[in-house]
């Protein structure tokens, strides 16, 4: 719609986007003066990425690691590329399987959680000659890359469950070996000499999907709410609105976080009047 269609523009009050990966890309429009209409960042509403991010991704990528290979997590050792919303899911089921996890990240602050979180923190060059099995979930390209498969291990194991294919680069892969077999299905094997293998999963696409059967309903109730109540309120509201990328309003995120409690059978205690005002309050305590 904003290249090669963009005779329809006229007719859109505004739009939404569901993933990490379209929201980035909005915000560079944004910045580029290039958005034709306002869009609602569905992925940044609480109950889209602290849910389907984390415990969707975490359990669905899993899934899809262990239906393409069937290989033991327990005593593994695991690398996790990020520590993102995705990523840390993955982290934390991975761990819970008994495997040794180690995080590789750019960003200090989500370094310094992964560290904190309890797990091993190191370059990805370090973790190269460590790891059994890696898994990339950065929305970044080449994460893994050319003198990372020459320091891997015969019997490494890479997938993707970040962006698309590109995170892990196989062009490099496929220059760099002597053959090229498919084992068995989204498992296919590459000879890079001296007897040394490495496998790659789901062609690098996202393993959860390509391998599994992606999220399961119980967490994208959340994520397809968020976008059902942004499109009503873009709706009710789109004509007033700048070009920009917008929040999901806090009111519906609050409100999916209650319906989904409620269809969990969760209760949780409300505020006492006097917990309220002390809460507002700035005379007393302090
Ligand atoms: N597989 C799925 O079903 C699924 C679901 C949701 C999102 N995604 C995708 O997963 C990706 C990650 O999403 P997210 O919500 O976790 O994003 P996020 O922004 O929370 O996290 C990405 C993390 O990767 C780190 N990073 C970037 N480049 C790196 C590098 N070279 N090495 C190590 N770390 C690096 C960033 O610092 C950041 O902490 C996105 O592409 C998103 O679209 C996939």
């Amino acid at each position: 719609v904003h290249s090669r269609k963009r005779d329809l523009l006229d007719g859109i009050i505004g739009g939404t986007e569901e993933t990490t990966t379209g929201v980035v890309r909005l915000r560079s429009m944004e910045r580029a003066g290039e958005l034709r209409y306002p869009v609602i960042a569905v992925n940044d509403s609480n109950t889209k990425y602290l849910f389907d991010n984390r415990y969707g991704t975490g359990q669905s990528t899993i899934d899809g690691i262990l239906r393409a290979t069937n290989i033991l997590l327990a005593g593994s050792k695991f690398v996790v590329c990020g520590y993102g919303w995705c990523a840390r899911g993955i982290a934390i089921r991975a761990k819970g399987m008994g495997a040794a996890v180690a995080v590789t990240e750019v960003d200090p602050l989500r370094a310094l959680e992964a560290a904190m979180d309890g797990f091993l923190v190191m370059q990805l060059r370090e973790a190269a000659p460590w790891g059994d099995l890696f898994v990339t979930s950065t929305g970044n390209t080449r994460v893994i890359s050319r003198d990372h498969f020459a320091a891997m291990k015969d019997g490494a194991i890479l997938c993707n469950a970040g962006h698309f294919d590109v995170e892990i680069d196989i062009a490099a892969l496929e220059e760099m070996s002597t053959g090229r077999r498919l084992i068995r299905d989204e498992v296919e094997e590459f000879e890079l000499g001296g007897g040394k293998r490495i496998y790659l999963l789901s062609r690098g696409r996202l393993i959860n999907l390509s391998a599994a059967e992606g999220h399961p309903a119980m967490v994208m109730d959340m994520s397809f709410a968020n976008q059902a109540l942004a499109v009503e309120y873009l709706a009710r509201n789109g004509t007033g609105l700048n070009n920009v990328v917008l929040p999901v309003p806090a009111e519906i995120d609050r409100e999916i976080a209650r319906l989904k409690l409620q269809s969990m059978g969760i209760r949780i205690d409300t505020l006492t009047d006097e917990q309220e005002r002390y809460l507002a309050s700035w005379e007393w305590g302090t």
